[in-house]
């Protein structure tokens, strides 16, 4: 059912600081900032050759990494995300088998403007696993 590894997504306090690091010690590639009021992140895409890691940074009071970087204040690693062909038929076979999908079950439209779930960490090792539209 999964398909390539679209990307992994990493939170950090501090965008800049972050994007400096990868740039500057890992000698990475880094795009410029994008801010994503409606999903409460600014968000830069590190090219890694064969897929993207994503430096996620909160934007906003209410954003969903507020509490991860609570729990986690040095950041880290919030979830990898996987293409599928078909996200309505993979969700479907998922619950069939047992796997929990978070939220209403609808896919929403992710940072890439295509359709993307997020399965229950606790049914794949702790690991938040998005799905996303190929
Ligand atoms: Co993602």
């Amino acid at each position: 059912m999964i398909g390539r590894l679209n990307h992994i997504a990493i939170v950090v306090a501090d965008l800049d600081a972050a994007t400096a690091r990868w740039r500057d010690v890992l000698g990475a590639s880094v795009s410029a900032p994008q801010a994503l009021p409606e999903h409460g992140v600014t968000v830069v895409f590190v090219d890694s050759g064969n897929s993207k890691i994503e430096l996620l940074e909160p934007l906003g009071d209410d954003s969903p990494i507020g509490k991860f970087l609570e729990r986690n204040p040095d950041g880290g690693m919030h979830h990898m995300c996987f293409e599928v062909d078909d996200i309505i038929a993979a969700r479907d076979q998922l619950l069939a088998e047992g796997a929990r999908v978070l939220g209403s079950g609808e896919p929403k439209i992710g940072a890439h403007n295509k359709p993307v779930l997020f399965l229950h960490p606790k049914d794949f090792n702790g690991t938040l696993i998005e799905l996303e539209q190929a």
